[in-house]
Order: C-alpha cells, then sequence, then structure tokens
C-alpha cells in the first residue's frame, strides 16, 4: 500500500471516531460504507470495527453482534475487537432479557463467556437469570442456625467466608490445602491444610469429633465430579440418618465455565454429576436442590453410614457419569432435579418432609 494510502485511512480512522465522539453516528457510518463497499476488510477491519461501534450505538444489537464477530473472526488476536464484541455480546444479551427472550439472552452471555472466559459479568448475568432467592452463603448461614450442629465439616474453606457462618458451640472442622483466610472463625475450629483425599486417610475424624455428631458437612473443594463424589463418600461414613450434607456448585450455568478442566475465572466445574448419579444409584438419599446464587446448592439427607453402594461402584460411576455434557444438564435440570424454591419455609419443609 503506498504510504499516502495508509495516510489516508488512518486521517478518515480519526475523523470517524471523532464523529463517533460527538455522537455524529450518521455520518460516521457513511464514511464507514464509503471506505467498506470498495473493500470490505480495509485497513485490517478497522472500518468494519467501527461500523459496528456505530450499530451498537444505534441499539441494533444483533447487527452489531453479527458486524464485530466478523472482524474479530478475521483478526482473532486483536484484544481491542475481542473486548468489543463482547461488550456487543452482553448489551444483546440485557436487551434480550428485557424484552422476555430469554433462551436468546442466556445464548448471547454464553457466547460472551466463550470469547472471554475471564469475564465477569457474563456469569454474573446467567446466574442472575436461572437462579433464584437468597445468596448461598445466606442459606448455608439458615442452616447453621436451624440445624444448630454440634459439629461441622467444610471440604474447601478458602478464604473462610463459609466457614465464619458456623456459631457457637458447634465444633469446626476445616480442610483445605491452600486456605487464604480473610475473616475470623466464631468456633472453635481445626483447619487442616491438606487435600481432602489425604484427610480421610491420615486423620481419624471419629477422634477428632471426641463423641460429638456430625451434623452438617459442606463440600466446596476441588470441582470435579469424581472428587465430589469421593468427599461424599468419605462424609457419609460419618454421618447419621438426619445429618445435611450441603454441595455447592451444583447447577451450571454454562459449558465452559462447568468444564471438567478449569479454562475460565468463573468454575463450578462439573460438581452436578454428582446429582443424576446419587439420583439412580443411592434412591434411598434425600436430594432438595435449591436455585441458589449463584451457582446452586444441593442439601443430601437420610444418610446411612453403613452403605456401600457408592465406594463399591465408584469406578462403574466415574465411567458412567463423567462424559454427560452441558447439554445433557440442560435437558435434565428442570424435569429430574425438582428445583425446590429458594426460600427459608420451603427449604426447611423439604428437610423435614424428607427425614420423614
Ligand atoms: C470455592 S473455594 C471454597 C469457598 C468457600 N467454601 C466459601 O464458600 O467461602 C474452593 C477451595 O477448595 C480448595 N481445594 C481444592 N482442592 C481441594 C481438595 N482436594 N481438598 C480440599 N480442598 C480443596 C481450594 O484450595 C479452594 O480454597
Amino acid at each position: 500500500m503506498e504510504p499516502s494510502t495508509v495516510d489516508l485511512l488512518s486521517r478518515l480512522i480519526k475523523t470517524i471516531d471523532s464523529l463517533i465522539a460527538i455522537g455524529d453516528l450518521q455520518q460516521a457510518e457513511e464514511l464507514c460504507n464509503s471506505i467498506l463497499v470498495k473493500d470490505e476488510n480495509a485497513a485490517a477491519g478497522e472500518f468494519l470495527y467501527r461500523k459496528g461501534l456505530i450499530t451498537l450505538k444505534n441499539e441494533q444489537y444483533h447487527d452489531a453482534v453479527v458486524l464485530l464477530t466478523h472482524v474479530a473472526k478475521s483478526n482473532p488476536t486483536n484484544i481491542k475487537f475481542n473486548q468489543e464484541l463482547t461488550n456487543a455480546l452482553m448489551k444483546a444479551g440485557q436487551h434480550s432479557q428485557e424484552n422476555g427472550s430469554l433462551d436468546e439472552a442466556r445464548n448471547y452471555y454464553r457466547c460472551a463467556i466463550m470469547i472471554n472466559p475471564y469475564h465477569e459479568q457474563a456469569p454474573e448475568a446467567l446466574a442472575d437469570m436461572d437462579m433464584s432467592g437468597e445468596y448461598y452463603l445466606q442459606v448455608l448461614s439458615q442452616i447453621h442456625e436451624w440445624q444448630k450442629p454440634a459439629a461441622y465439616l467444610e471440604i474447601g474453606v478458602s478464604r473462610g467466608e463459609s466457614m465464619t457462618l458456623a456459631k457457637p458451640p458447634t465444633f469446626c472442622i476445616g480442610i483445605d490445602p491452600t486456605p487464604l483466610i480473610k475473616v475470623p472463625f466464631h468456633t472453635e475450629t481445626e483447619l487442616f491444610k491438606i487435600e481432602s483425599d489425604s484427610f480421610f486417610v491420615d486423620q481419624d475424624l471419629p477422634s477428632l469429633l471426641n463423641g460429638r455428631d456430625l451434623d452438617l458437612a459442606f463440600i466446596d473443594g476441588m470441582h470435579t465430579f469424581e472428587q465430589v463424589l469421593r468427599d461424599f463418600i468419605n462424609v457419609e461414613k460419618y454421618c447419621h440418618p438426619e445429618t445435611l450434607i450441603v454441595l455447592h456448585d451444583c447447577l451450571p450455568l454454562d459449558a465452559i465455565t462447568s468444564a471438567r478442566n478449569r479454562i475460565s475465572g468463573w468454575w463450578t466445574g462439573d460438581v452436578w454429576k454428582v446429582l443424576p448419579c446419587l439420583m439412580k444409584y443411592r434412591p434411598d438419599l434425600a436430594i432438595i436442590i435449591i436455585p441458589a446464587p449463584p451457582s446452586g446448592l444441593g442439601i443430601i439427607t437420610r444418610l446411612d453410614a453403613k452403605s456401600k453402594v457408592l465406594e463399591e461402584g465408584y469406578t462403574k460411576f466415574v465411567e458412567e457419569f463423567q462424559g454427560l455434557t452441558f447439554a445433557e444438564f440442560e435437558d435434565i435440570r428442570d424435569s429430574s432435579f425438582n428445583l425446590v424454591a429458594n426460600n427459608w419455609e420451603a427449604i426447611e419443609k423439604q428437610i423435614i418432609t424428607a427425614r420423614g
């Protein structure tokens, strides 16, 4: 390209940017079109990109997404193009959501996560659509208040935000290989800086409990199906029928944030697969699933410390459920998961009914 042409194109880009900045979108678009009509890929997509920006400002969200997708696809390493595409997807999602087109909105938000797996607002927007009621920590707090556990076991402590919900005289055991405690504990607490598998091999839980009943456990450690299944098997051995085991991240939001291997900022992993596994092979359990933001809670009770079903079938169950896809989750979410409304009255009623 002749230097004079490059010069002309960059001056045109500056003019278009100034027109966009002062809100003269019509003239900005006309200038873009005058170049694009001659060469669609003019200046490596810079003009098409600006046409996308103008279309977005004109609130033609779907068209903007189409244009910016084209630009981003032709320039996959251009961060600015990808950012603007994500921005357009989020705006298109909000617009669809406001108009009640919820499936369309979900698709836009999920595409935003595909473009930027570390996007913070896209998973939040999905959670906002698919979850309801109190935040999971509030529900867990309510469970503590109601159950008044003599002993509480937590796998996956992190900053301590869930552990801090326990109140005296509850005795607490926390397990996390890399805790980053930021909040004070209010109870007598023993923290084990090891992985949960090692804890159950190396530690003698009954002697730690010292005669107290394990009335409540929260499993929120490594977010893979087989690890959560192992955690469940290990915890159940020390439970009585009325113990409550609470599982976090039971309701995933999309394929990327529920991938088995972490490839995103927000990550539920494939914990959810434990639920169809328990439903199929442990019909003796009572399973209550609550759409608590941001990613759902499962409460399991009517536990049987002597049951060997899961331990003996572990390899077979991992094989059977590990390969399930997010699309399969969506198929069963509303039909088989039988979600309980996220308000304490409904949850309490379900727990009491489950206990019989
Ligand atoms: C999502 S965070 C827990 C958040 C916490 N429960 C809360 O609600 O505030 C998950 C934690 O699990 C821990 N973790 C990862 N693998 C683990 C394992 N094998 N056993 C126990 N904890 C594990 C991580 O170190 C991380 O701190």
